[in-house]
């Protein structure tokens, strides 16, 4: 569409960020609303960080997602953040506010609302989660696990002292058990949902190779990896007939809060949008 002189821009920061489905996501969000904006890619190298976004926010940029190595860059430069990326450490939404750039973080809202949209409403509340992986995606898992009311989260690591150092970094959550240990200390004989957050899966490497066996009937594997869509890990649970839920619903649900920030309208996740990224995922 054209855009007038009034505009409303923001964009994806990212390097690279050429990968980003970002862009195609709000850009189609902008068509079906026809809303006089723009949201851009930009690819920013880490010195230029800071200054670039001083100089894009002096052109009226609204605000920015922010990607891959900024999260935490983009934490310390906001002023002001919500309570999810206070307790997440990272900001993936920074917004130009009369008070200065505010620091938010979308990804446990997204992840949060694909879990109850998937397997219903209150479907985790009072049961046991477990993380595999410790690292900023992890933590994101946490903050959406805890809201959605789990009694219990285990977190899994590779490296074990990073899983029991983030399982005590967030012991002031209420009554929430945490606990953090390595990959031999798996077993999923009481667990509801397993949340994967580890780039293990991810286009060409395999999958973490643990059973899923002992999950009970009707637990629920969510891979945060969406590219490729099923991955090793879902392929397996499936087969064992478990609840499979792709990273692709979250990549569409952290955007809605970032959307309605920069444009004034909460768009909504529809198949139609979801089956355009699933065809840009596939090179289409
Ligand atoms: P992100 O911000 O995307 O979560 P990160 O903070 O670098 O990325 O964390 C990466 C996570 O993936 C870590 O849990 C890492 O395990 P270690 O803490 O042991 O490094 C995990 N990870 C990455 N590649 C992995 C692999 N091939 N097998 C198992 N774990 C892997």
């Amino acid at each position: 569409m054209t855009l007038s002189g009034a505009a409303r821009l923001a964009g994806v920061i990212g390097w690279p960020v050429n990968q980003s489905l970002s862009p195609l996501l709000h850009g189609n969000w902008l068509k079906e609303y026809g809303i006089d904006g723009a949201y851009l890619p930009l690819p920013i190298a880490p010195p230029d960080f800071s200054r670039s976004i001083e100089g894009l926010l002096k052109a009226g940029f609204k605000g920015f997602n922010v990607t891959v190595p900024h999260k935490e860059a983009a934490y310390a430069l906001a002023g002001r953040h919500d309570a999810a990326a206070k307790a997440i450490g990272a900001v993936n939404l920074l917004l130009a506010t009369p008070e200065g750039l505010e620091g938010r973080n979308t990804d446990a809202y997204g992840l949060a609302t694909t879990l109850s949209e998937q397997l219903g409403e209150g479907a985790l509340r009072g049961k046991v989660a477990a993380i595999w992986g410790a690292g900023g995606t992890t933590r994101a898992a946490i903050h959406a696990l805890a809201g959605l009311g789990v009694s219990e989260i285990r977190l899994f690591n590779r490296t074990p002292a990073k899983a029991a150092a983030l399982a005590s970094s967030y012991s002031a959550h209420g009554t929430l058990k945490l606990s953090g240990a390595g990959y031999d200390a798996w077993s999923g004989n009481d667990v509801a949902v397993i949340v994967h957050t580890t780039s293990a899966g991810m286009k060409q490497t395999p999958s973490l190779d643990l059973s899923l066996d002992d999950l009970p009937v009707g637990a629920a594997v969510f891979d945060a990896v969406y590219n490729p869509l099923e991955t090793g890990l879902l392929a397996k649970a499936r087969t064992r007939g478990l609840k499979t839920v792709d990273g692709l619903w979250m990549l569409l649900h952290q955007a809605v809060p970032s959307f309605a920030a920069f444009y004034g309208i909460t768009p909504t996740v529809t198949d139609v949008l979801r089956s355009k990224l699933v065809k840009a995922l596939q090179g289409g």
